[in-house]
Parts: structure tokens; sequence; C-alpha cells
């Protein structure tokens, strides 16, 4: 580790990061409709044994390989493995990170243009149609997004240049509690609108029928891309944990907090969106189109209450994105503070203007949005997440993992956990990531 390198305050504080960075657009966006699509409970099921399973032993990787080294991703392969093809896995989790920091700002910008218009003006004085056209003549126009891009992309800039502990650690540790006391109000509100049970029984109904091939892959995939795995993220978090950290209990409450809040989002979307006739749909799609119709009816009905529950919700989708964005924008800044020496200030300008560049091509052009998600979550994250696994279960001595995991034995329960990770790492995580991957191409 270099001398000075700063760490996190605490585990908690460490926790409170790495939960910062799994919470973001995909438990809002994407867990709850799959939840619905793929047979309710019996999916959530699923997707638990894949964390178990899978995505928790990758989580350990990425942390024993950053708090082993003390360094970032490029930085730490290149201490573990020098001069060896395994530091190609650093060059993938800088590019993968660079990506979705550019496209995930494109959509943060949206949470701000949204949190704006319902602070400002009300969706409950559109009519259904102005509504209906509202994304589409968003998005479609050049100025707004680029400047709701921006804006995020500045807001995440300041958070990042103000360091690990000034910077991340201190707005993860306030702005995480009020997001869940947040999401859980619109919880309960959400219930308790008429019709709401059509959709609390879209998230909990087990219909085991429904598990098929495509389900069990999306569960691996979600629970992947949730704990911001395979991108060096959980690496560079990991390496401002302390020697004394527990890596074991870290991962299990990151995916502990991870799910819950994906459950409490979909208690939130589902039970409005059927509440309102309307149909569920995956992506952006469901937090810009579907939810402002409900956010209308509801304007309709009682203008006040409608404002204050639109303008928490756009709060709250900005909080989750800004969390998540500043983990990767972290990757980034790091291997140049880092591998190229440069300052920080300087590292997060230059970050800021590549990802505002490649940004800027998101906003104005959906292939190049697609393109990013694509490579992205899809390829690179993959791999990433192959190559941890295989470094880790083949590469690595055992007994320097096994020493990371228990700290140097002074945490003997760890012990029989690692034997657990240890077996799973080697032969299965490799092949179950293997079907993911070439999900991605087959159609089943
Ligand atoms: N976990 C984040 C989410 O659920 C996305 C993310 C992926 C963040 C990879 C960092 C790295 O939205």
């Amino acid at each position: 580790m270099e001398p000075n390198r700063e760490i996190f305050g605490s585990n908690l504080m460490a926790i409170f990061a790495l939960a910062g960075s799994a919470i973001g657009l995909g438990n809002i966006w994407r867990f709850p409709y799959m939840v619905g699509q793929h047979g309710g409970a019996a999916f959530i099921i699923v997707y638990i044994l894949c964390t178990l399973v899978f995505s928790l032993p990758i989580f350990y990787c990425e942390s024993i390989i950053g708090r082993r080294t003390g360094r970032s991703s490029i930085g730490a392969m290149r201490q573990l493995a020098p001069g060896s093809r395994w530091t190609l896995i650093g060059v993938f989790t800088v590019l993968g990170p660079l990506m979705i920091t550019s496209f995930y700002s494109v959509v943060g910008g949206w949470s701000i243009a949204y949190l704006l218009r319902s602070c400002f003006s009300s969706f409950g004085a559109m009519s259904h149609e102005e509504i209906g056209s509202l994304f589409a003549n968003f998005t479609g126009s050049v100025w707004g997004p680029v400047l709701a891009h921006t804006a995020f992309l500045l807001i995440s800039a300041i958070i990042i240049s103000a360091g690990v502990r000034k910077g991340i650690e201190t707005f993860s540790k306030y702005s995480l509690p009020p997001l869940v006391v947040l999401m859980i109000l619109l919880m309960v509100y959400s219930i308790s609108l008429p019709g709401a049970h059509a959709g609390v029984e879209y998230m909990v109904k087990p219909d085991f029928s429904r598990l098929d091939a495509r389900a069990i892959a999306s569960a691996m995939g979600q629970s992947f891309f949730s704990l911001s795995l395979g991108m060096g993220t959980v690496l560079t978090y990991a390496s401002y944990m302390s020697k004394k950290d527990n890596i074991i209990s870290t991962g299990a409450w990151t995916a502990v907090f991870d799910l819950g809040f994906a459950l409490i989002a979909g208690f939130v979307v589902m039970p409005a969106v059927f509440a309102a006739g309307l149909e569920p749909q995956a992506g952006p799609g469901l937090v810009f189109e579907t939810l402002p119709f409900i956010f209308a009816d509801m304007g309709a009905a009682s203008p006040l209450l409608s404002k204050v529950v639109t303008v928490v919700f756009f709060l709250s989708v900005l909080i989750a994105a800004l969390t998540s964005e500043i983990s990767m924008y972290e990757v980034c800044t790091a291997y140049l503070v880092e591998e190229r020496k440069m300052s920080r200030r300087k590292a997060t300008v230059l970050v800021f203007v590549v990802a505002w560049s490649i940004g800027v091509a998101c906003a104005v052009l959906p292939k190049v949005f697609d393109f990013c998600d694509f490579v992205s979550s899809n390829v690179l994250m993959t791999l990433g997440a192959l190559a941890f696994s295989l470094f880790i279960g083949w590469r690595m001595k055992k007994a320097v993992v096994e020493a990371e995991l228990t700290n140097d034995g002074s945490l003997p329960g760890n012990r029989k956990v690692f034997k657990v990770f240890y077996f799973l790492t080697r032969y299965i995580v490799p092949v179950g990531i293997g079907i993911i991957f070439l999900s991605n191409f087959i159609t089943f």
C-alpha cells in the first residue's frame, strides 16, 4: 500500500460505501420487473441462491485482491502478477467503469431533470397525451439531456475530488439512511393505494412454472450488476478497507442491504403500476414513462400529495444513482492517481472530460447508449468477474487467500466460509459466469 493512502473510517463506513455502490438504478428499474416476469417469489429465491453461490464469491475475490494490495485494479494486478497477462484484467476494469460512468450519468441526468420538473411544475397538470410523449420529447432534444448529464457528472466529480473519506464516505453516510427512509415511506403509500394488491401479488406470488433457463440467467446477471461486480469497483473500495475489517461479513451485509432495497423498490413501483391499471415494463421506461402517469393521476386528485410523492421519488432515484456513479468514477480516478501519478484534482477533471464526451454521445445517440450499456454490463462485467474468480481460484496461493479472508487467522469463524468459498470459486463460479456470458448471445 502507498504511504498516506486514505482508508475508510470504519468497517461500517466501508459497508455504507459498498452498499451505496450496489444500490442503484438496477434495483429500481430492473429488479421489480424481473421478479414479476419470472415467477414472483420463486425468482426471489433463485436470486438469493445466485447471490450466495456466484455473486458473493466474486465479491470476496475482488475484495481479497483490493485489500491485499491496497491498490486499485490495474496496480493491484501489476503487483500480484507482474508482467503476466493477468494484468489485462486491470485494463478491462478501467474501461468498463469508464463506459458505465458515462451512460449512467446520462440516466442520472434524467432523474435531475424529472426532479426539477416535479419541483417547479406538476405532472398533475399534464394530460395523458402530454405525459405519453414527455420522455420521448425530452430524450429526443439535445440541450436538456446534455445539460442534465453535465450537472450529474459535475456533482459526482465534486464528491470524488473531495477524496475517499471526505467525499465518498461522507456522501454515502449521509445519503443512504434518508434514501432508505424515503423509499420505505413511498412503499407504505404505494401499498395503501386502492387496487395495489395486484402489484403486491405480482411480487410475492411464487410461480415455479415460470422458472426457466432464461429466468435463472437473468437472476445471475441481475445479481452481478446489482452488486457492482466484475468492474473493479468492489476491488477499489476494498483497497480502502482496514486490515482489521472483516471481508466476509462486509460482503454479506452489502448483499443484504442491496436485496432489501431491491425488494422495497419492488413494493414501491409495482403496486403503484397496478393500482393505476398500467403494464409494468423494464428499464428506463418504468421510471421515466410509466410512473409519471401515476403521478399525473394522483395530481388530479390531490396536487400537493402528488408533488410530495413525485419529488421524494425522483430524489431517491437521484441519490441511488449518485452513490453508484461515484464508485465507478473512483475506479478510474484511483488508477490515474496511483499509476499515472496525477493529483486527485487533475485525475477527477480528466475522467470528467472523457466521461462527459462519451456521455454526450450516449445522450444524443441512442445507439451509442445501447452499445455502451451492452458492452460494459454484458461483456466487460462478466469477463471481469470470470477473470477475478480464475485468478483467486487458480493463480493466487491458497494460503494467501485464506489469510486475507480470516485476517491472518484472527477471525477463526471465517475459516469454514473460506472452505466453501474456495470450492465455489474454483469449480462452480467460472461455469456459472460462462453460462451468463453465453446467454447474452443466445436466445432461449
Ligand atoms: N450496482 C449498480 C446498480 O444496481 C450499478 C453498478 C454496476 C455500479 C457496476 C457500479 C459498478 O445500479
